[in-house]
């Protein structure tokens, strides 16, 4: 009667991994019960996910082709602008249907961005990529463009090329506060990324030791047409998350990434604790610390457990 949070199948986001050049769905060692999945088992994915009531999903693509430029990730016949047709055609408007805007998965050395000539980032190319793989998403039949490179202005360039495509109803989710952690490690299993040369994304996502700079960059969002920021990782950002519940008047999304939920398999796997009630956990607390939607590994999971306790 007393308690202030409850979690509910309405608040999850499942992030789910479409590859192209697969005849069935690939196990993810490093990701346990995830997949890459075919065009096909994402349909049935994503039915079965409508059906147990989650907020939304997220598309991350694996193209069977990847480039110097990353094209695959604005290209009409793009995996994702594939499977989006797909899933808007099954199932409409019953569920939201984002897609994650970057080049990584893209692009042969890994980088969320185009390079100079020094092998650099270049921010204001990159930007400029974001704003056409925004319109091709849209396109394609996207609610939500989720745009996760940390580059500077990168929202404001892509709301301004939205609008100029017609597509001025299609949301912004901007990864805002996106730190530079160890925890991503699984998910660039499930894209098959590889950083060239060893290289990191210092340069781009958030130094772990910073509180203040995230509020900056969550207004800065904020300020250039973002409807919905997030934080991410999760769990061990909370205080981060709680600030901008406070300091900003917008939906806010939290990730708990992948590192987030293949820690809690290995402890479960060695009998050490007990999975299903560490999820809710984990995922509440996010919660409470003021997230409003909450992009879990765990979303079909917790639905299927919610769904049993009701
Ligand atoms: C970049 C992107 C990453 C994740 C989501 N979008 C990886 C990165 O920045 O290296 C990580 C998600 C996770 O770990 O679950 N496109």
């Amino acid at each position: 009667m007393v308690a202030e949070h409850h979690l509910s199948s309405a608040d999850l986001i499942a992030p789910l991994f479409v590859r192209e050049d697969i005849s069935e769905p690939q196990p993810i060692e490093s990701l346990p019960h995830q997949v890459q999945h075919t065009r096909d088992s994402l349909r049935a994915e994503v039915t079965e996910l409508a059906e147990l009531g989650v907020a939304g999903v997220i598309l991350f693509g694996i193209p069977a082709e990847k480039d110097y430029q990353g094209s695959q990730a604005w290209s009409w016949n793009g995996i994702v602008q594939k499977s989006l047709e797909d899933l808007r055609a099954d199932v409409g408007d019953d569920l939201v249907i984002a897609a994650d805007l970057c080049l990584d998965e893209y692009t042969d050395h890994g980088h969320c961005g185009v390079l100079d000539a020094d092998g650099n980032v270049d921010n204001d190319e990159t930007i400029k990529a974001y704003g056409q793989i925004a319109v091709a998403q849209a396109h394609a039949g996207a609610h939500v463009v989720a745009p996760s490179g940390m580059m500077d202005g990168q929202v404001g360039a892509i709301r301004q090329a939205l609008d100029s495509a017609g597509c001025a109803d299609t949301v912004i989710m901007a990864y805002s506060a996106k730190y530079a952690t160890t925890l991503y490690g699984p998910f660039r299993d499930a894209v098959n990324v590889e950083i060239a040369g060893g290289g990191d994304r210092k340069g781009y996502q958030q130094d772990v030791a910073n509180a203040r700079e995230a509020t900056r960059e969550l207004q800065a969002d904020v300020d250039e047409g973002a409807d919905i920021v997030m934080v991410k990782p999760a769990l061990p950002y909370l205080d981060v998350i709680s600030t901008a519940r406070r300091e900003l008047n917008v939906p806010i999304a939290a990730y708990h990434v992948s590192g987030e939920y293949s820690m809690v398999h290995a402890a479960a796997q060695r009998g050490w604790l007990d999975l299903e009630a560490v999820a809710h956990e984990h995922v509440l607390a996010i919660k409470r610390a003021g997230a409003d939607v909450i992009l879990t590994y765990f979303a079909r999971q917790l639905c299927e457990q919610l769904r049993r306790a009701d």
